[in-house]
């Protein structure tokens, strides 16, 4: 079946926008993972379901309606896109992602993305767990204040009552959690090449993960 590269590490490392790219350039499929928790947490939070209510959040996951269609993501026939990026959403993505139904719930929904001619997948265990069997898997870090700075960046603007302190308290506490968890924690696989992307353009590590793709 077709080949996947998968790109895991923490928020803010850069993994979103460089799986997409990557993905433009090879004319591949793009599973964006964290995208599913955040839609879960979203439909839980519009369905009044409590996001520590386990049972009922793994209902929910394995009946969740949502369409991919290009850049914009429909759930429930609505498009939400911009709406699940707040990082009060990123929050609750990573509380529901600590739940072990939940991730099952979702691991086929995952593994169904791998398609011809090949996936890349962006998310924090797509090389631990859901596609072990990679042959490419890259774990994307940067400092935390270079993350917070990024997160930044992307959401001023669009997202009201941001600041950097505050993304920066934020971005840990949610590392700390998604490392922390007993489940799938965020962590780079035995077989991952590791690279720091504080101090790299977006351009610098694509073409260092199109030099790995080329071997
Ligand atoms: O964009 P950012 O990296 O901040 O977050 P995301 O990739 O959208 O993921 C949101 C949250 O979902 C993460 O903090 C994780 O807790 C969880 N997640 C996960 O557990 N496993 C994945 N494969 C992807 C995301």
């Amino acid at each position: 079946s077709a080949v996947v590269i998968t790109i895991d590490g923490p928020s803010g490392s850069g993994k979103g926008t460089i799986a997409g790219l990557l993905a433009a350039k090879l004319g591949w499929n793009l599973l964006d993972s964290g995208a599913l928790y955040r839609l879960l947490a979203f439909a839980a939070r519009n369905h009044g379901i409590d996001l520590t209510n386990e049972e009922a959040l793994k209902t929910l996951a394995a009946h969740l309606d949502v369409q991919f269609i290009d850049k914009r993501i429909i759930l429930e026939g609505d498009e939400v896109t911009d709406d699940i990026r707040n990082e009060q959403v990123g929050a609750g993505a990573s509380q529901v992602a600590a739940l072990p139904a939940v991730r099952e719930a979702l691991l086929q929904r995952q593994r169904a993305f791998r398609e011809a001619p090949g996936l890349v997948a962006d998310g924090r265990d797509m090389g631990t767990v859901v596609f072990p069997e990679a042959p490419l898997k890259i774990y994307l870090t940067a400092s935390a204040e270079e993350r917070a700075r990024r997160r930044y960046l992307q959401l001023k603007g669009k997202v009201e009552g941001v600041s950097l302190p505050s993304l920066l308290d934020e971005i840990r506490a949610r590392d700390e959690r998604d490392m922390q968890r007993a489940v799938a924690p965020l962590k780079p696989a035995v077989d991952a090449i590791q690279l720091d992307s504080t101090e790299l353009t977006i351009e610098q590590v694509l073409e260092r993960i199109l030099g790995e793709v080329a071997n």
